[in-house]
């Protein structure tokens, strides 16, 4: 299950990244389509997040504050396109992303299941 919660936030952010570079280049027909094939990917990363959270026999405080910190990267991932289609500033979108993400990345290998490297 550790394996399909990589493979599945790896994905949504490589396909995050393309709709950026689609509606950089402007090309909003091809933005579309994947930033919802993006969005479908947020679903199978909540999903098998809360299936391993569900695998925990007594989830600490720390799994918390893990899936809250996973369901934020997804929100920030979702601000940033927005503000990328609106042509807004998206600095501290940026900033905040990378921090929440590093974070979600440590809390995640910190725990108990799958690789353990802190
Ligand atoms: C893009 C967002 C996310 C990233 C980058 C991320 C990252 C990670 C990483 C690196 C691990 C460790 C895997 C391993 O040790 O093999 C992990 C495990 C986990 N994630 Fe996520 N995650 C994200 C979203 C979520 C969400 C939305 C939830 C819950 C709703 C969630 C719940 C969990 C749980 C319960 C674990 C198991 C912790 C353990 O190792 O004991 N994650 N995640």
């Amino acid at each position: 299950m550790t394996h399909m919660h990589i493979t599945s936030w790896v994905l949504a952010i490589i396909l995050f990244i393309v709709t950026l570079v689609l509606m950089k280049m402007n090309n909003e027909k091809g933005a579309k389509i994947v930033s919802m094939i993006t969005r479908l990917f947020y679903i199978f990363v909540l999903v098998t997040g809360v299936m391993l959270f569900m695998s925990m026999p007594e989830p600490t405080g720390d799994y918390h504050i893990k899936m809250l910190a996973g369901v934020l990267v997804i929100v920030m991932m979702e601000l940033l396109l927005v503000a990328t289609k609106k042509q807004r500033s998206t600095v501290l979108y940026w900033i905040l992303f990378i921090i929440i993400l590093l974070t979600t990345i440590y809390l995640g290998l910190k725990l108990p299941m799958g690789m353990k490297f802190f």
